[in-house]
């Protein structure tokens, strides 16, 4: 049975119910993100062939302190990086190191921020250089799975209606659709309920309701959708070694939709694409 609570009569832990939020949760939501989003298009300029992931996890550390916001993923279940920088075949959760990035890389680079207790989370791919055809055709169709996944969501739809967009129109390009990892509840947690399905069907899981916050993130293989964990206990690849490309956002359910609260201030979430709303 899922149950629904007020956000601000809840314990601040993952007790498998569903808070909704008010205008001050939304309020906190967007100044958050907007120091994500802010964060992630700086780094538009700084991603270039021989730069480091380590030196792109200083950046976002260091940005967090002038903008009054600490990275979520520090010392979180372990982790000890103020980001995830996950290269060509790598799903999710790479850890920054000081191996300088290559030419023809692709790169997601996801942080979260909190600032004020609220969480601002968000991911994107960075192209290094000139990329191939193939990594390219990834990045469009990853980006495009995101906003059609962000489309399903209104009041009264359910969960599993934005998975069947998102997995539909993958597959419809021959991709596939990882199912280790899923979306989340977001905002006083990091990591909350409900889960958000990146594949399914729409009349599965809990109804959206006004005032949900969550993150939709699929990641999406050329290749076959397994993954496999490294010995690091994150990092996860392919089992096939195929690219994987991601693109994250936090958006809060509307009564006529949703609000993404991640946008990019300078249009830079996917360059090349125009997202309404956008400056
Ligand atoms: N930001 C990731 C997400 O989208 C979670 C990273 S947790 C970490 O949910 F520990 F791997 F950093
Ligand atoms: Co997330
Ligand atoms: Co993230």
């Amino acid at each position: 049975m899922v149950t629904y609570i007020d956000a601000g009569a809840a314990p601040y832990k993952n007790t498998g119910v569903i808070r909704l939020y008010g205008a001050e949760g939304f309020e906190g939501m967007r100044k958050a993100c907007q120091v994500t989003a802010l964060c992630l298009d700086e780094l538009v300029t700084r991603v270039s062939p021989g730069v480091t992931t380590e030196e792109i996890d200083r950046f976002v550390f260091e940005f967090g302190m002038d903008h009054g916001a600490l990275p979520a993923t520090l010392n979180y279940r372990g982790y000890t990086k103020s980001s995830c920088t996950s290269i060509n075949h790598v799903v999710c959760h790479g850890i920054p190191n000081d191996k300088p990035l290559r030419e023809g890389d692709i790169v997601n680079i996801d942080v979260t921020y909190v600032v004020d207790g609220w969480h601002g989370d968000s991911s994107r791919m960075y192209p290094v250089g000139e990329i191939k055809r193939a990594a390219e055709r990834l990045l469009d169709v990853t980006h495009e799975c995101l906003m059609r996944g962000i489309a399903a969501v209104r009041p009264g739809a359910r969960t599993g209606a934005i998975g069947e967009a998102i997995q539909h129109y993958a597959e419809s390009e021959r991709c596939s659709v990882v199912r280790d990892f899923c979306g989340h509840g977001v905002g006083r947690l990091f990591h909350d309920a409900p889960n958000i399905l990146h594949y399914g069907s729409a009349n599965e899981g809990p109804e959206l309701k006004e005032g949900m916050i969550f993150t939709i993130e699929p990641m999406i293989n050329l290749g076959r959708p397994h993954v496999k964990v490294l010995s690091d206990g994150w990092t996860a690849v392919t089992r096939d070694r195929s690219l994987s490309a991601q693109y994250e956002h936090t958006v809060g359910v509307t009564a006529e939709g949703c609000e993404i609260f991640t946008l990019s201030p300078a249009g830079l979430f996917k360059p090349g694409i125009q997202v309404p709303g956008d400056a």
